[in-house]
């Protein structure tokens, strides 16, 4: 019997609610295997901070690296809540388990389910992976502002790119391009973004040369924004900088049915850290509490967990499970709860 140690972090907002399902999907799908998950629950975001004042303590820090995983519901409190004007949840606690636990790789696939509402036509065959790299890029915070509120105000927010960062992630991305359709596209803004634009460039160009069995395209990232709406069946593995990449996975998952859907894993490929599984929406303030969040994308991102921990039969019964859901649910309206049913049901089936 394997038990994997699995810390858990609801937060905010609907992440407890998105998170209860995808927990109780878990459980059905590792029913009866010889597989159990241990686990461990943090209270942390801004509910936390505004109890305590505290963000992520290195003691929490230390506890979740003890874990074999890690799944987060989503963090951010009430926008406009004064409460949490010094605070940055995001950065001291999301971004902050990103940095330390070196999630190099953030993965987020795109398929667009047969039944899934998405708002195009003629979407065609989509089916894509948005390899996102986690540490670098604008997110580092190596800003700063000076003359604050002044007319003079200066405000600089750099973006970190080097060399191994940039290598490791888009290694992985040729990588994972082989074991799919053999293209892979970068994306980012090579004609204004001349430094970095051309870190990049280079480091695929160079890359691509061990790699001859895949077709290797580059747009600008405006341009890919068109094509993610016009011919999103046109990608198969995107790589992109930190920043691009979250921008054009709203759009992806916007494209394939809905934000609801959507999932993610920050994974350190090395295995020396945790790796880290999410919905790739936030806490959504404006629906919390009232079991209206669809929480698939939270329980496609225990598929993402699964797979990834080489339990590749448990992972593919959550994803069965959640591809006939949606190729079953029509227009009826459900609870949070109730789709979580729906989910395990199937499962158990
Ligand atoms: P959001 O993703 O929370 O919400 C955007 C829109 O999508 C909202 O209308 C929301 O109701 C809808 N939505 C999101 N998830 C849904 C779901 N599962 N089912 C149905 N509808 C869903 O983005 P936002 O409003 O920009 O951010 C809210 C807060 O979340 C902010 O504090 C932000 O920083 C934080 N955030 C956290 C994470 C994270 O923890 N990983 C990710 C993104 C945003
Ligand atoms: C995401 C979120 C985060 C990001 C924020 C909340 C820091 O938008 O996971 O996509 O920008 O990476
Ligand atoms: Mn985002």
């Amino acid at each position: 019997p394997r038990v994997v140690k699995l810390a858990v972090i609801p937060g905010d907002g609907i992440g407890p609610e998105v998170i209860a399902e995808a927990e109780r999907v878990l459980d059905a799908a590792t029913a009866g295997t010889d597989v159990t998950f241990d686990k461990t629950r943090f209270a942390l975001g801004a509910a936390r901070y505004l109890e305590t004042g505290d963000t992520l303590t290195d003691e929490d820090l230390a506890a979740i690296t003890s874990h074999d995983a890690i799944l987060l519901g989503a963090v951010g409190g009430i926008p406009g809540d004064v409460r949490l004007k010094d605070a940055n949840i995001e950065r001291g606690l999301l971004l902050k388990l990103r940095f330390e636990l070196d999630h190099y790789v953030n993965l987020r696939p795109s398929k667009l389910y047969e039944g899934a509402p998405g708002p195009l036509a003629s979407p065609g065959d989509v089916d894509f992976v948005v390899v996102r790299e986690g540490t670098e890029g604008p997110y580092v915070g190596n800003g700063g502002a000076i003359r604050r509120g002044t007319p003079h105000e200066v405000a600089n927010e750099t973006s970190v790119n080097t060399a191994f960062g940039v290598e490791r992630v888009v290694r992985y991305a040729f990588e994972l391009a082989e074991r799919r359709s053999k293209r892979l596209t970068l994306v980012h803004k090579t004609n204004v973004l001349v430094n970095a634009g051309s870190l990049w460039k280079r480091i695929v160009d160079t890359v691509a040369v061990e790699h001859p069995g895949v077709d290797v395209d580059y747009l600008h990232v405006d341009a890919a924004t068109i094509f993610l709406v016009t011919n999103p069946g046109r990608f198969d593995v995107i790589v992109t900088d930190n920043l691009f990449g979250d921008i054009l996975t709203d759009l992806a998952g916007a494209v394939t049915g809905g934000i609801g859907l959507a999932a993610s894993g920050n994974i350190n490929p090395d295995g020396v850290f945790p790796s880290m599984f999410e919905p790739v929406h936030g806490s959504a303030p404006d629906i919390a509490g009232q079991q209206k969040a669809d929480p698939t994308a939270a329980i496609l991102s225990i598929a993402l967990m699964l797979d990834h921990l080489g339990l590749s039969a448990e992972s593919a019964r959550v994803a069965q499970a959640v591809e006939q859901d949606i190729a079953g649910r029509g227009t009826a309206s459900r609870t949070t709860t109730q789709i979580g049913d729906d989910i395990v049901a199937r499962v158990q089936a």
